[in-house]
């Protein structure tokens, strides 16, 4: 198969309707959103949503988050919408947020891996945006191969998909950079599921009861069920075996410098103090730069040539929570506490 590509850079409007005349004929679609590029198929039509599924390489029983672009679709994916979607939806909406409500008539079971519940999401991409309401409501898992880096570039979504989708929209960098946070309101209280572009002070604004899922920072243990089924698998991963360092700058670098073969995933201020090969992901007081560049630094990993990679942890304040969350992932849940 040829992957099409449609330069929403240049020509916009002729890339958007394009992209949602491929859609409409149950064809599979990169998009960008301001999270992460995402692998969209009509939520309906569940031939197109199994070959999202093909193409990444995902494990059936992970659902797919539909993606709306006004409240009034709301009503054609979710059976029931509680009064504290309509508080979330008007904080947050558009934007880095995804909530779980009773699935409705309108998005095929396959979309949900047979929960009885479906993951909705509003993006605030213009692009996406222009897409949905010429294509209607769209499942979207991120553009990458099922268990990599998800792609923040277009770039990124060819290296894994070219010539398994049909295909993508060319347009910038994503401007959050890590996954929207996956809340859910089928239970009370209210439970985090994954962290991302809302931070987790934020929603306790709004929830003050607001639970954490243990999947959110620990592996889970055997045989356990998993609210979220996306949160246990090994996810993220570059190719070369990574560690999270957890410590401060100095006992850091000293740690790595005392290693051979390897390379370090740092700060920025401690580029100059690392002897050998290393990439900065941001400054560390600097969390959103930090998501931004997070799945960047994991695929220039594997260029490095480096027998292993080791990271040093951000802070998990704000949306220092979802790249630590992603990180440990990638990590395969080997921390090293300094
Ligand atoms: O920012 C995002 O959310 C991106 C962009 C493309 O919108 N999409 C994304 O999709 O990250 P994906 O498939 O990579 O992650 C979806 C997450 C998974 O952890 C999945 O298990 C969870 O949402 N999820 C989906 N439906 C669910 C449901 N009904 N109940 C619980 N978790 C659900
Ligand atoms: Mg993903």
């Amino acid at each position: 198969m040829i992957t099409e590509r449609l330069d929403a850079l240049r020509a916009p409007e002729a890339a958007v309707s394009r992209a949602a005349e491929l859609l409409r004929a149950g064809g599979i679609v990169a998009i960008p959103t301001e999270t992460v590029y995402g692998l969209a198929a009509a939520a309906d039509n569940d031939t197109a949503i199994q070959r999202v599924f093909a193409a990444k390489g995902r494990p059936q029983d992970n659902p797919l988050i539909v993606h709306i672009s006004d409240w009034e679709m709301l009503s054609r994916v979710a059976r029931e919408v509680p009064p504290e979607a309509g508080l979330c939806a008007r904080r947050f909406w558009p934007g880095p947020f995804t909530m779980i409500l009773p699935r409705g008539d309108g998005v095929a079971e396959s979309v949900s891996a047979g929960l009885d519940t479906v993951a909705v999401r509003m993006p605030s991409d213009p692009i996406a945006r222009a897409v949905i309401r010429a294509a209607g409501p769209l499942a979207a898992p991120s553009a990458n191969t099922s268990g990599r880096p998800s792609p923040t570039t277009a770039a990124r979504v060819l290296e894994d998909l070219d010539g398994r989708i049909d295909a993508v929209v060319l347009a910038g960098e994503c401007s959050v950079g890590v996954e929207s946070t996956v809340l859910s309101l089928a239970v009370t209280p209210p439970r985090l599921l994954r962290p991302g572009g809302v931070t987790a002070e934020q929603l306790r604004e709004l929830f003050p009861a607001l639970a954490v899922d243990s999947a959110v920072l620990a592996a889970p243990k055997e045989g356990e069920r998993v609210a979220s089924p996306g949160m246990k698998y090994k996810h993220y991963a570059p190719c070369t075996p990574a560690y999270l360092v957890e410590g401060a700058s100095d006992a850091f670098v000293r740690y790595v410098n005392g290693i051979g073969d390897r390379v370090a995933v740092c700060f920025e201020e401690e580029l100059s103090h690392i002897h050998g090969k290393k990439l900065s992901y941001g400054l560390s007081s600097d969390g959103a730069a930090l998501a931004r560049r997070v799945f960047e630094a994991l695929r220039e990993v594997d260029t490095m040539g480096a027998a292993a990679a080791y990271i040093h942890a951000p802070s998990k304040e704000g949306i220092g929570l979802a790249v630590y969350n992603r990180l440990v992932r990638a990590a395969a849940f080997q921390v090293i506490c300094l």
